[in-house]
């Protein structure tokens, strides 16, 4: 079995694939380059590769098809980065990877946290010896109500988390989940909006929800919400949430993720002029915590990601049925 990985990170990743090559009598080859069309030829003679959430447009799809690959097995839970339809249709295998959700969703909660007590504000005076309390009063999560938009997997551990908070909690999602009734009131999306203190997003990045807190939903929201994004930048209208928290509807945002973070997110671009205006004008906003997609990356997510990937490939070659092997 064969396996070459793009994007490899060697602090952390390399020791956990070279573990996984013994186990499985892998042999793989790595980059710490994403891929591109200038470094496909890297792939020649291995028919699988592992990515992480590069860009796989159909050209470059078409590129590593014709350099002999035949599955593409991405070490993230979404696949929005690759384009599926074209994938299936030249007969390309893809896989994803399906790590515990708690760890986004304990991420999330800090977030909430952290907004809802002004921490980034009150550690930034701190370190300037400012130990006044003038403008660092918080508000207790008890008393909030928080909006859980999406309750798959991990919005779904949302709420079980958030369950022993005292908060009351609403959910919205098409596909309810008949489960979590008891303890999350479900309810449609401007009843959310219009309902909740604390707003987190834990939908996918589909067409249907591109831009899914635009200008309008912002327009419904209580005055002072926090908007929470653990999920894809994409769910939110960047340049409505600007308007939004210039106007003080919006109260607090905590963004792992960005709508234009390719390129920027998971690389070292200390010294560089980032082409990103609104990325520089969030940061510069004293209610705006902009994390660089950290929300999976602890050491067992990490290693889930490896091992996943690489039974997945396994699993494809033998035949085993294996859900994650998308087709
Ligand atoms: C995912 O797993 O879909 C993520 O968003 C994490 C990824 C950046 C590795």
């Amino acid at each position: 079995m064969k396996l070459f990985v793009y994007g490899i990170r060697e602090y952390d990743e390399l020791p956990y694939f070279e573990q996984l090559a013994r186990g499985y009598g892998l042999t793989f080859g790595y980059t710490t380059e994403y891929p591109s069309m200038e470094n496909v030829h890297l792939a020649a003679g291995y028919p699988a590769i592992s990515i992480i959430t590069n860009r796989m447009d159909a050209a470059l799809v078409d590129a590593f098809y014709g350099a002999g690959v035949r599955h593409i097995a991405t070490r993230s839970v979404g696949t929005d980065h690759i384009d599926l339809d074209h994938a299936r249709e030249i007969g390309m295998h893809v896989s994803h990877v399906n790590y515990p959700p708690e760890t986004v969703a304990d991420y999330a909660i800090m977030l909430i946290l952290m907004s809802l007590r002004k921490i980034t504000y009150i550690l930034d005076r701190a370190r300037l010896q400012d130990f006044s309390l003038q403008g660092k009063l918080g508000r207790d999560l008890c008393d909030c109500t928080v909006g859980v938009i999406g309750t798959g997997q991990i919005g779904r551990a949302v709420i079980c988390h958030l369950a022993g908070c005292g908060c009351r909690l609403y959910a919205y999602d098409p596909y309810p989940d008949e489960e979590l009734s008891e303890i999350v009131t479900y309810t449609d999306f401007e009843t959310l909006l219009g309902t909740c203190d604390v707003i987190t997003l834990h939908a996918p990045a589909t067409k249907e929800n591109f831009h899914l807190l635009d200008k309008d939903a912002f327009s419904i929201m209580r005055p002072g919400a926090v908007i929470v994004n653990t999920a894809r930048g994409i769910l939110i209208d960047t340049k409505a949430l600007i308007t939004a928290l210039e106007d003080g509807r919006v109260g607090a945002a905590a963004l792992d993720v960005l709508e234009d973070e390719n390129g920027l997110y998971f690389l070292n671009r200390m010294g560089d002029c980032l082409a990103n205006p609104q990325m520089a004008l969030l940061r510069s906003f004293p209610n705006v915590i902009l994390s660089p997609h950290t929300a999976f990356y602890t050491e067992k997510v990490v290693w889930v990601m490896a091992e996943q990937t690489v039974r997945c490939i396994c699993d494809c070659v033998y035949g085993v049925d294996n859900p994650l092997v998308l087709f």
